[in-house]
């Protein structure tokens, strides 16, 4: 499998030159039938390579069924869930038997038809009238919808361009390929790059290092722009690892935030195994803050994920839980999304809204909206 994606990738290479990282990334994770994502292997939960919120169990997707019950009493009962990116489909389960008021319609979008597959499978054991409220999407919907959207871990996941000042110098980092296997070069970066680092520096309060790299996903205001559109009423939720720019881009964080996973191990490598190994990098939330405004949404919260779920009664769940063994099972949960040092900080919750009557619930405690 990692055999046959890396001889067309070099094939790629061959034909075009050195791969801009963010051609190289889109053909490591999506390269039909190859890339990560899309080849059918098993990558989520414990069997897999990484273990996301909704995988530790169902307080996650119960914590979040009550602040979508709340919303869902305002837009009515036609109400539309999208959930963008939904992996091996257990949030989607979990939601649907949890929410007291189920979406009309639970529309998942994922770029991956062998995960939408995979994602059918898990929802199979549903009652039927829950089942019939799904369908799965291959693009956005084209119709608009009141609702909420949610992408948990998926912004990760677009394809990041990697730049690199050498000496004040501005290059694009590419993708070549030597006797040993893949490794880094530099070209002049191309108009889009230069760019979005330009208005990058503008925006950042300190100066970059004369030697520095990092990333930035130039697909993000279009994709944000584009998934968002059909929302005329509700909330759209990013939750994912990442920081405000002024972190993300810190001096001191010099050779960026890409990170990769293989049976939970995470390591730094993206040339290691393609097609076996997870590619992802940090969010930069500004930047996803500011998409969601340029698409005409409200900048509703942001804060980390441990206090969002508290502030949502996340704990409370635990305590009320009927058994001794149950308890402790809620337990061993909570602690893995809400500690700072498991999930808690590491991971943020973008909140953005649109026409909502109502304060949007779980952001206020710890507001963190003043770092972006
Ligand atoms: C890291 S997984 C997260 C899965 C799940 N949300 C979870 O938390 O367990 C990323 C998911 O996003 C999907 N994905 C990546 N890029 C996407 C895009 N542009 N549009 C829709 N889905 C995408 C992948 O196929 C995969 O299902």
């Amino acid at each position: 499998m990692s055999e046959a994606l890396c001889n067309r990738i070099v094939n790629k290479i061959e034909t075009v030159g050195a791969l801009p990282f963010a051609d190289f990334m889109t053909m490591a994770l999506y390269e039909p039938g190859l890339g990560y994502y899309v080849n059918g292997l098993h990558k989520f939960g414990h069997a897999g390579d990484f273990v996301t919120a909704p995988e530790q169990g169902s307080l996650f997707a119960q914590t979040l069924a009550s602040q979508f019950d709340t919303l869902a009493a305002e837009l009515g009962p036609d109400w539309t869930l999208l959930e963008i990116g939904a992996g091996s489909g257990v949030l989607a389960r979990d939601l649907l038997m949890q929410l007291r008021q189920p979406p009309a319609r639970y529309l998942i979008l994922d770029r991956s038809a062998a995960l939408r597959q995979v994602q059918a499978e898990q929802l199979e054991g549903l009652p039927q009238s829950l089942k019939d409220r799904v369908q799965w999407l291959s693009a956005p919907p084209q119709e608009s919808f009141s609702g909420v959207i949610l992408a948990n871990e998926v912004i990760d996941a677009l394809p990041v361009s990697v730049f690199e000042l050498v000496d004040a110098e501005l290059f694009e980092r590419a993708v070549s390929v030597s006797e040993q296997g893949f490794r880094w070069t530099r070209r002049a970066p191309d108009k889009r790059l230069a760019g979005a680092v330009a208005h990058l520096r503008e925006a950042l309060p300190h100066p970059l290092p004369k030697n520095y790299s990092s990333e930035i996903c130039l697909d993000l205001p279009g994709w944000m722009q584009t998934v968002t559109e059909p929302l005329v009423r509700g909330l759209a939720l990013f939750i994912d690892y990442g920081y405000p720019r002024t972190e993300y881009y810190h001096p001191q964080r010099d050779s960026g935030t890409l990170v990769c996973h293989y049976r939970h191990r995470a390591h730094f490598d993206p040339f290691a195994w393609p097609g076996l190994t997870d590619i992802s990098a940090f969010v930069d939330f500004s930047l996803a803050a500011e998409a969601g405004v340029a698409a005409g949404l409200e900048l509703a919260g942001f804060t980390s994920q441990g206090a969002f779920l508290l502030a949502l009664g996340a704990h409370e769940r635990v305590t009320a839980a009927s058994g001794d063994k149950e308890r402790m099972r809620l337990a061993g949960e909570l602690k893995r999304l809400v500690l700072p040092g498991e999930m808690g900080e590491k991971f943020k919750v973008l909140a953005l809204s649109k026409a909502l009557e109502q304060p949007v619930q779980g952001l206020e405690p710890g507001s963190q909206l003043h770092r972006l």
